[in-house]
C-alpha cells in the first residue's frame, strides 16, 4: 500500500484546477437510476468513491462508460434491486441508492452503511422519510429492505428534525417519480442538494425551493436524457486553501465558486490570509505571509462551517500561534486525527465535542496514519507545515475523495510524493 512522503516548510505557489465535487456527483449517479435512458455527467472526479458508486450501478444492471472526466450512465436495463453488502459498507453515501431504486423499481435492499469512522451515523431519518412516502421497511439483523406499500409511493409533507444531507437526498430521490407533491421542511441547504435538484430538473423533474429549507417536488411520470456539469469540490478547495495558509505562499484555485466557501474563507482572512475571489470566473486566490493566528471554529449544517473541513483546519490551527478552539457539532467522532497531530508536536486537548489547540510552529515531521478521509487530508496539511519528513500511511482513505493530492500539491511546489511499499 502506498504512503505519502512530505518534506514540509516549502511555500505553495502557482495555479491549480479543482476537481469535480464528490458529494455532488455521488447522489447524481444514484439519481441516474431513476431514468430509463442515458445520463451524462461531466467534470466527474477520478476517486475511489465514484468507482464504488459506478460498481454498484453496474451490478444493478446499468451500463457505464467513462471517457476523460465524462461519465455516461445507461440505466435502461436494471435487473437487480439488492446492493451487495461490501459496496454499502465501503461507502456510506450508497444508502441513497435505496431511494432511487424505490422510485424506479418499487423496491431496494442493502445492509446498513459504512463509510468513514467519524461517529455513530444512524440512518433513522432516512428510514423515516421513506416510510412517510409510503414505503414499507423490513429490518432484519443488519439488512434493510424498502418496498412500495399498498398505496404506492405518494407525495407527503416531510418534516426533518435535523437538516441531514443524506436524508434530504433520500427524500428527493424517492419522491421525484412519486404521485402528487412532496414538501420537505427542514431540508439540508448544502450546495450539493441544490445541484442535485438542478440536475434532476434538467432531466425533467419538477423541484423548487433550492437553497432554502423547504423543497417542493411535484412528482412526474418519467425523466428524459440529460447531461450536466458537476461543480468544483468545495471541500477539496478548502483543504488546499488550508494547506496554503499552513505552508505559506500564494495559490490560485480555478473551477470553484467562492460563494460555497464563504465561512471558511472568512475564517482564513481572520487568521491572516489575503484572499481574492472571482465568483463568476470560479477563481479563488489565497496568499499567506505570516504564521496563522488563532481562531474559534464551530461546525454546523450549511451555511455554517463544514464539518468536512474541520480536520484540515485543525491541522492549520495546530501549526499556528495562540490558542484556538474547535467545537464539532455534526459528527461526534471527528477528533480522531488530533492524536496523529499530537505525534507531530501539536498541543491539542479534546473533551467531548470540543478541542483546545495551542499553536506550535513549526510542527515536527513524523510517521502517522490516516484514519478517515478528511483526517488523512489534515495530516497532509500538517506535514506541509512541519519541519523534516512526514510519512502518512492509510492513504486509501484519502483516495476516496482526492483525485491525487500529491499531484496537486506538488504542482504548487510542495515537496510531496507517493512512496510505494518497496520504497520507490
Ligand atoms: C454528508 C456528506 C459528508 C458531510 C455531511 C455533513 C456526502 C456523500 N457526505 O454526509 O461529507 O460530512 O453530509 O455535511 O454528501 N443523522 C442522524 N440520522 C440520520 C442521518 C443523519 O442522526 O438518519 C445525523 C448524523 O449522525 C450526523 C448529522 O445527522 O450527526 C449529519 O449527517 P448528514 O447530514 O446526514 O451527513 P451525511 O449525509 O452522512
Amino acid at each position: 500500500m502506498s504512503e505519502i512522503q512530505i518534506f514540509g516548510l516549502s511555500p505553495l505557489k502557482g495555479e491549480i484546477s479543482i476537481q469535480g465535487s464528490k458529494n455532488a456527483v455521488l447522489p447524481m449517479m444514484a439519481a441516474a437510476l431513476l431514468h430509463k435512458g442515458v445520463t451524462v455527467l461531466m467534470n466527474v472526479p477520478v476517486i475511489r468513491d465514484v468507482s464504488c458508486m459506478a460498481d454498484i450501478l453496474e451490478y444493478l444492471g446499468c451500463c457505464i462508460r467513462r471517457q476523460g472526466d465524462c461519465l455516461a450512465i445507461d440505466a435502461r436495463n436494471i435487473d437487480r434491486t439488492g446492493i451487495p453488502d461490501h459496496f454499502v459498507r465501503a461507502m456510506r453515501s450508497s444508502i441513497v441508492v435505496l431511494g432511487a431504486l424505490l422510485g424506479r423499481m418499487g423496491e431496494g435492499s442493502g445492509c446498513y452503511p459504512g463509510g468513514c469512522l467519524i461517529g455513530a451515523r444512524p440512518i433513522d431519518l432516512h428510514i423515516k422519510v421513506l416510510k412517510e412516502l409510503g414505503a414499507e421497511i423490513l429490518e432484519e439483523e443488519n439488512h434493510l429492505t424498502v418496498r412500495r406499500g399498498p398505496e404506492g409511493i405518494r407525495g407527503a409533507e416531510i418534516h426533518l428534525a435535523y437538516p441531514s444531507v443524506g436524508a434530504t437526498e433520500q427524500a428527493i430521490l424517492a419522491s421525484v417519480l412519486a404521485r402528487d407533491v412532496t414538501v420537505i421542511h427542514g431540508a439540508a441547504k448544502e450546495p450539493e442538494i441544490a445541484e442535485l435538484c438542478d440536475f434532476l430538473n434538467n432531466m425533467g423533474a419538477i423541484i423548487c425551493g433550492m437553497g432554502t429549507e423547504h423543497l417542493m417536488i411535484q412528482g412526474v411520470r418519467c425523466l428524459h436524457d440529460a447531461s450536466f456539469r458537476v461543480d468544483g469540490d468545495r471541500i477539496v478547495a478548502g483543504t488546499y486553501a488550508a494547506a496554503a495558509a499552513a505552508a505559506g505562499g500564494d495559490i490560485l484555485m480555478k473551477g470553484i465558486k467562492s460563494s460555497c466557501l464563504r465561512v471558511p474563507l472568512a475564517l482564513l482572512a481572520r487568521i491572516g490570509a489575503k484572499l481574492r475571489t472571482e465568483e463568476k470566473a470560479g477563481r479563488i486566490r489565497v496568499s499567506m505571509e505570516e504564521i496563522p493566528r488563532a481562531l474559534d471554529i464551530r461546525t454546523g449544517p450549511y451555511p455554517e462551517f463544514p464539518t468536512d473541513l474541520q480536520s484540515p483546519f485543525m491541522a492549520l490551527l495546530a501549526s499556528g500561534r495562540g490558542v484556538s478552539h474547535i467545537e464539532e457539532r455534526v459528527f461526534e467522532g471527528r477528533f480522531a486525527t488530533a492524536e496523529a497531530l499530537k505525534s507531530m508536536g501539536a498541543r491539542i486537548r479534546v473533551r467531548d465535542r470540543e478541542a483546545v489547540l495551542e499553536g506550535v510552529h513549526p510542527l515536527t515531521g513524523a510517521r502517522v496514519a490516516a484514519s478517515d478521509l478528511r483526517g488523512g487530508a489534515a495530516l497532509v496539511v500538517a506535514g506541509l507545515a512541519a519541519r523534516g519528513e512526514t510519512r502518512i500511511a492509510g492513504c486509501l482513505h484519502i483516495e476516496r475523495g482526492y483525485e491525487d493530492i500529491c499531484r496537486d500539491l506538488a504542482a504548487l511546489g510542495a515537496r510531496i510524493r507517493w512512496v510505494k511499499e518497496d520504497g520507490t
